[in-house]
């Protein structure tokens, strides 16, 4: 997606370790219209697909899940890494592991939000090592339901999350594919 390489390639600034800080239009201030694109991407790109919901984890997630679950008229629900006082058996639960933030957490959705009739489109604004696309595929595993595809808007295709989802087969579409940030500059897949 043209667009989004632009305002990477424009505001992205790169951080040791590999990361990318884009904060200016997703992880802090958000640009609403960049999502709204995204998600009219993300109905084309998955249009044939049976989607029923759109699943994402809070926080940086939500902007364009929601945004997609509007241009596909389904609702977005979103997993909570905070405790919740529902009550446990109420609730999926899966333990995410992150690399870039070396800690572990538990995510949990209700089961009210996940039927074995669902078909789930995840969406997220990272993938790295894909262990939070993971941990909410298992989750809808957990409901019976089936994984329509996962929607990524950045991914760091020098990492191993593209090629773990792929062996488990599910389609991934990332809006943009980044090959390096060696030398603190943005080089695309
Ligand atoms: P993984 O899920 O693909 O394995 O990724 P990882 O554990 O490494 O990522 C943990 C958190 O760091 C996620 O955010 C992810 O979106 C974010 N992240 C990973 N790489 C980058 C990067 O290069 N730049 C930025 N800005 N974020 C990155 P989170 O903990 O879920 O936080 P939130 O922002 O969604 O609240
Ligand atoms: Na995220
Ligand atoms: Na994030």
């Amino acid at each position: 997606m043209e667009l989004l390489k632009e305002k990477i390639k424009q505001e992205g600034i790169v951080l040791e370790g590999s990361v990318l800080k884009v904060d200016t239009f997703l992880n802090h201030q958000v640009d609403a219209e960049l999502m709204h694109e995204i998600g009219r991407t993300f109905e084309e790109l998955f249009s044939e697909s049976g989607v029923t919901k759109i699943m994402t984890i809070e926080s940086s997630g939500i902007a364009p899940a929601v945004m997609t679950a509007l241009r596909m008229r389904v609702p977005m629900v979103f997993a909570r890494k905070r405790k919740s006082l529902t009550l446990r058996e109420d609730l999926y639960t899966e333990r995410v592991y992150s690399y870039t933030k070396q800690e572990e957490s538990e995510v949990t959705v209700s089961r009210k939000f996940l039927a074995p009739s669902d078909r789930v489109l995840i969406i997220d604004d990272f993938l790295a090592h894909g262990e939070a696309a993971l941990g909410m595929a298992r989750i809808v595993g957990q409901a019976g339901a089936e994984v329509a595809g996962i929607g990524i808007l950045i991914e760091k295709s020098f990492q191993s999350g593209r090629g773990k989802l792929l062996e488990l087969g599910y389609r991934v579409e990332s809006l943009a594919r980044i090959a390096s940030l060696d030398g603190g500059t943005v080089t695309f897949a």
